[in-house]
């Protein structure tokens, strides 16, 4: 399936993060200050047009472990429960990588969840960390 890709507001991810990331903290507000950090963008992935059924958002930020700059960090992907699995995220993914390339990035970095390592070393990514933190402190 094709999926358009599109730059949105944040406020347009607010539903998914809501439904995928917040699902024990709903106390956590939905805008992060990273929304705030100036060039961070937005894409949402729709199956018809107004039809989000994925998101990520993009910030430029550099990790805390040594990577080449300017460096990007992939925050707060999500895709609904029905349409994981039929390649939105992938879709997404690859959108992303290319944009901030365009965008001058040397290093795209995310911190993950266990259950998406996966996802995201089969897009090429490369575990460089095992930090853990509990989802009290995630934003
Ligand atoms: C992780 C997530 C964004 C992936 O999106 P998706 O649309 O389901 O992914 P795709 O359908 O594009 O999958 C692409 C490939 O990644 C694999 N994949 C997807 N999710 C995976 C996971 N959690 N672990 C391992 N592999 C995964 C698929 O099997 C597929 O492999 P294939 O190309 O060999 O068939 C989605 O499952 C999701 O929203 N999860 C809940 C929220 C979440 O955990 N977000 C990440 C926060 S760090």
């Amino acid at each position: 399936m094709g999926w358009m890709i599109c730059e949105v507001p944040a406020s347009q991810t607010y539903p998914l993060r809501q439904l995928l990331l917040r699902q024990d903290r709903s106390d956590l507000p939905l805008h992060m200050p990273d929304d705030d950090v100036p060039g961070a963008f937005h894409l949402a992935a729709a199956g018809e047009p107004g039809q989000v059924i994925g998101v990520v958002s993009l910030v430029p930020a550099a990790p805390a472990f040594l990577a080449a700059v300017p460096a990007w960090r992939l925050r707060q992907m999500a895709v609904t429960p029905i349409h994981q699995g039929s390649g939105a995220g992938s879709a997404l993914f690859v959108e992303a990588v290319e944009r901030v390339r365009s965008r001058g990035a040397a290093t795209l970095w995310a911190e993950s969840r266990d259950t998406s390592l996966g996802f995201y070393v089969g897009h090429g990514m490369r575990a460089v960390s095992q930090r853990r933190h509990s989802t009290l402190g995630v934003s």
